[in-house]
């Protein structure tokens, strides 16, 4: 088992890849802390994922709530060896129509979400400790539409490398898993229509080299090697599952 006796904390772990990524954590010998903003979902994703998952509430845009999940993890088990920054959202708008309310709202979901995490859960990760930070393949193309959730995610990659120089000196890694175009709820909350979102799903399937969605698990496999000692040489990285969408 690659993570026995470690604690995980996922954020972002009631939905789509980090609850893939909580599960298999699970699997692989983990005590896994799911985090997510809404009880239900935090309730439905416990009770799916079973013994040894505990499920704390925390909006990632407050610090104080990332504060009070901190503390209840250094409560019980007073260290965290992984920690799986993953929580994010988007909105789609073309140029004209974003607004600063959604440059607001993205920016402190996907950007200050995982930079407060990071920091608040700083002082509680042990040597040999494992970031990983989830990016996304909208780093390196230019979509219509995606201007803000694209600069989002281009500047969390920016962070990784910071953060990486940062905590190099604890020993602790911190890597990006870039994801390209997966099929979990994610973009049903991008505020598309219906007919629309079909659209969509058959353009990026066209633009994928695969032609195809990736799978929440085929994410989480690689979030798994950036969690554990088979990743012990990399830092500041970004490990790209993307269907080959931001590569070829
Ligand atoms: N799906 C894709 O095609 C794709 C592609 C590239 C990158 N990504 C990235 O992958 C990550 C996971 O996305 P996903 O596809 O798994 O989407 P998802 O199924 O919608 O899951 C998003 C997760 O983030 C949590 N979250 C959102 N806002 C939060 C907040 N303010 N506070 C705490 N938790 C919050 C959600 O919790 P609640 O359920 O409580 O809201 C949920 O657990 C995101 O960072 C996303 O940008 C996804």
């Amino acid at each position: 088992m690659k993570l026995s006796d470690k604690i995980a904390l996922v954020t972002g772990g009631t939905s789509g890849i980090g609850l893939e990524a909580a599960k298999l954590f699970r699997e692989e010998g983990a005590n896994v802390i799911i985090v997510g903003q809404n009880q239900a979902r935090l309730d439905a994703a416990a009770s799916q994922l079973g013994k040894g998952v505990t499920a704390l509430r925390a909006d990632v845009t407050k610090p104080a709530d990332i504060e009070g999940v901190i503390n209840q993890v250094r409560e019980k088990f007073g260290r965290i060896d992984v920690l799986f920054a993953n929580a994010g959202m988007g909105l789609a708008a073309p140029l004209e129509a974003v607004t600063e309310d959604q440059i607001d709202t993205q920016f402190g979901v996907n950007f200050k979400g995982v930079f407060f995490t990071v920091q608040k859960a700083a002082p509680l990760l042990s040597k040999g400790g494992s970031i990983v930070i989830t990016t996304s393949f909208l780093n390196e193309v230019g979509t219509p539409g995606l201007s803000i959730l694209s600069a989002t995610k281009a500047a969390v990659r920016s962070l990784v490398r910071t953060l990486g120089a940062e905590l190099a000196q604890r020993g602790i890694r911190v890597n990006a898993i870039s994801p390209g175009p997966v099929s979990t709820p994610f973009h049903g909350k991008l505020g598309l229509s219906a007919k629309e979102l079909d659209e969509t799903a058959s353009a990026i399937e066209s633009q994928v080299p695969l032609h195809r969605f990736g799978e929440p698990a085929e994410i989480a496999k690689a979030a798994l090697f950036l969690a554990s000692e088979d990743s012990a040489f990399m830092t500041g990285s970004e490990v790209v599952v993307d269907g080959g969408i931001s590569q070829l």
